[in-house]
This record gives C-alpha cells, structure tokens and sequence, in this order.
C-alpha cells in the first residue's frame, strides 16, 4: 500500500504514525501535514481540497490509496473526483462519496436516513425560510432547552442550544432568514434535547461488513468542567468506562447494526469510517450525529489502543473480506491531552518556538511546523500528549507529565480531563 493522508492535524499524524510502522513510511504521505507527519513519511505541499494538485502527485508517486482525514474533502467530493477520472480510478479512496456524505455535510438527510431505518435518535423536524412560521409553531410544541441546527457544515458553529422560546424563535429567524451560517443555514433541523453524558463509537466499513474500533469521549469545550466555547477538541480518554457491555450490545443492536444495514438499503456509496457520535439517556444509546470521517482527538487514542494492524483493516475493506476481520483493543486505558495556543479558540498567536524536554512517537502534533530545524506553532491546537496506562489515572497522570515537558509562549490546557469518568470506575 502506498497511501495519501489528506489532513494536517493531529488526528492524521496518529493515523501516519500507525501506518509507517505497518507500510515503512516511505509509503506515507500527508497533504499538507504538519511537523509530527513529516516525521512518518513525507509531506505534500498542496491544499487537501485541490484535487486537481492531489491526482497529479498520487499519478507521479505510485500512490493507490487515499484516506482523508478530515470531512471537507469528503464533502467536497474527493471520491468522486478519482472515480470520474479514468487516469486515478484505480486509486482507493477510503470514504463515502459527496451524496453519501451528507450524512454528516446535512443534518436533514442524517435525521432523514435515521427515520428510514428507525435509528434511535432525537425527535425532529426540518424548516426552510418558506415555512418559518411553522417552524416558531414546532419550537412553542417543545419543551426547554431547544436545539437548532443549521442544515449543513458550519465549522462547529452551527448548533445552538437555548434556554428561553422567545430567544430560540428570533434565532431560527437569524438562520433561516437572515442566513447567519450563510447556505448551511438554508435549512434548519429543530430538534428534542436529550440529557444525558455524550461518547463516540467508530465502525471501519466497506459499506456492507464492518468491524468496530475502541470508543472513545472526548472534551469539546475550552474551559474546566466543559465550560465555555467549543474548540476541536481538548482531550480524549479510551475505553469509556461507562460503555458497559449491556450499553454496547444495545449500541450494536439498535444502532450500528441498522446505519450499516441501512447505507445498503438506501444504495449509498459508503465506505471508510463511521463515527456515531452517542449520547445515553436513561442507560439508552442515541444518534446526536453521524460523521463519515474519524474523530478529532478520539483518533489519538483510539489508533494507539487499536491491537491490529490497520493497513490490514484498510486492504480487506478494499479486498471485500473485512467480515473475517476483528478489531482489537489494547488492554488498560489511553489518553490525550492537547496543549493550545492561549487565547484560542478566538485569537491567538502563531509562530511561538516550542521546546520538548522529552521526545514521545505518541506527541502527536497538530498545529506545528518545522522551520530550520527548530519548531514552531502553527494553529490553536499545537500538540497532543496521547500515554497509556493500566488505569485511567495512569494513564492521565502520564499524559500531563508528558504535556508539561512541552514549552512555548501563552500554552494552555486543560486539567480536568477524565474527572467525569472517576465515578464510573469501581
Ligand atoms: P452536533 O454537531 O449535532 O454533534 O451537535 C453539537 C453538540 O450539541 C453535541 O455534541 C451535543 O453536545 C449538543 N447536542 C446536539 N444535539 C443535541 C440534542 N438533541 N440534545 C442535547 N444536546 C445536543
Ligand atoms: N471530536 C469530534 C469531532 O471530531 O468532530
């Protein structure tokens, strides 16, 4: 195998560094990469979305398979493109294709496709400018708090949860009328909140079999306690200790078991991975959302702990023989904790020199870049500190340690990453 890693955070260089030790990492490339992925293969200096550049290059290096890493190629129909063209057909693109990635570019057509396939999920209700007012009617029929959600991709941004009806009319306004998130917001879904603690699953799918990938929960939020805005992601911890083995057959069951079964049904071409982003009420699990694409930073823990080879994984899903396939996990726990630029994830300096006392393969880098030998920051998340442990705390005791032997200007972290987990493990 001779891949192509489309992505420059971290979540690429954990899915780099776990194929070059699979493929040798003279079959490893990332466009565009960052300071830790040049350190598994090499860097390619074009634009993840610049297909045209990307074809060029995979023609010249031999390259047979493509993964991207983030969902802006996948939304902007990076399959497609190689498929269209009889000269980089032959390439494996290992993702959905554009229509069938709108089950995460389109909360419509997630919600929809959940229906269809009765996937437990929040109930909902989908609005266009054209019937605002029915849209003010659903919102009055709710009770608080009340979920909007712009229709389509909208960095992070496009969800909002508020308290008060008024305030949730006048921003449904905002959205549809006024286009606060631009085209995303065309459509917005209204949906009933759920109460409950969040956690991510990940099935690898050739769009028919598939195997499962260890869970992970992630910490979305800047400040202590999830607190204030939401970033891309501060800290990640695997297993979850409340995915008991009750809450798992319910997840496979009535969850993963139909989205697959159902990407067949409704003819989609879907491979590549699924990530159920899932939320427990009342010790059941539902869809928040789908997203066709790994997650960031589940990633960082998730590909350490997996016991398997995943160049494997990849190759059967390709061969068609994934169904002889297990994924397995790695014993004891794993954990990232990400250190950010401060002030992010609203202004924040780049280009800060960064020391690292003491080197790790599993310092995986996000917003870094190498500049005569020396590195520097380049992006709000710089580096994430992934270490396993035999217990949780372990583990995250081994994640600080390793965080705080790396240095640059204003760096900040989060502590409290895993303290909500503390009181599920006996
Ligand atoms: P999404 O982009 O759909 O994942 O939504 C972003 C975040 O909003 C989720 O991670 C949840 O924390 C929250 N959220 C979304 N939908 C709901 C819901 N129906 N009930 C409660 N919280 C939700
Ligand atoms: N960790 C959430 C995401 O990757 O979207």
């Amino acid at each position: 195998m001779r891949i192509l890693i489309l992505g420059s955070g971290a979540r690429e260089h954990a899915i780099a560094w776990k194929l070059s030790k699979e493929i040798g990492s003279q079959n490893v490339y990332t466009a565009p990469g960052n300071g830790g992925t040049q350190l598994c293969g090499t860097n390619v200096d074009a634009k993840f979305t610049d297909f045209e550049s990307l074809s060029h290059f995979c023609l010249q290096n031999d390259i047979d398979t493509i993964l991207p890493g983030s969902e802006d190629a996948i939304a902007q129909g990076v399959r497609d493109f190689f498929e269209a063209n009889d000269e980089t057909s032959h390439i494996y693109v290992f993702s959905p294709d554009q229509y069938a990635g709108q089950l995460e570019s389109s909360k419509s057509f997630a919600k929809a496709f959940m229906a269809k396939e009765n996937i437990p999920t929040a109930a909902y209700e989908a609005f266009t400018k054209d019937n605002v007012e029915e849209g003010y009617a659903f919102l009055e029929k709710l009770d608080a708090p009340y979920v909007l959600k712009a229709d389509g991709l909208a960095a992070g941004k496009g969800v909002l949860i508020i308290n008060e009806l008024e305030e949730a009319k006048a921003a449904l306004k905002e959205m549809l009328v006024d286009q606060k998130f631009g085209n995303a917001s065309q459509t917005v879904v209204i949906e009933e909140f759920l109460d409950g603690i969040e956690f991510s699953v990940f099935a690898l799918t050739d769009g028919e079999h598939y195997v499962i990938l260890p869970e992970a929960k992630d910490y979305k939020r800047i400040g202590e306690g999830d607190t204030g805005l939401n970033t891309g992601g501060m800290g990640a911890v695997s297993p979850v200790p409340f995915y008991t083995d009750e809450l798992k057959e319910k997840t496979i069951q009535h969850i993963v078991e139909p989205t697959i079964k159902g990407l067949k049904n409704q003819n989609l071409n879907f491979r590549g991975f699924v990530f159920f982003g899932l939320i427990v009420v009342n010790d059941n699990p539902y869809v928040i959302e789908y997203n066709v694409r790994m997650g960031d930073p589940e990633t960082e823990v998730v590909i350490p702990r997996l016991d398997e080879s995943f160049s494997a994984l990849i190759e059967a899903a390709k061969k068609g023989t994934l169904s002889t396939k297990v994924a397995k996990a790695k014993e004891g726990y794993c954990t990232t904790i990400f250190s950010v630029s401060g002030g992010y994830p609203e202004s924040y300096d780049k280009n800060k020199l960064i020391t690292i006392e003491q080197e790790s393969e599993t310092l995986f880098h996000a917003g870094t870049k190498v500049e005569d030998d020396a590195l520097y920051s380049n992006g709000g998340r710089v580096l994430a500190a992934t270490c396993f442990g035999d217990t949780m705390k372990d583990a995250l005791d081994a994640s600080y340690a390793q965080i705080a032997k790396v240095r640059f200007d204003k760096k900040y972290i989060r502590t409290d990453i895993g303290n909500d987990l503390k009181k599920y493990i006996k």
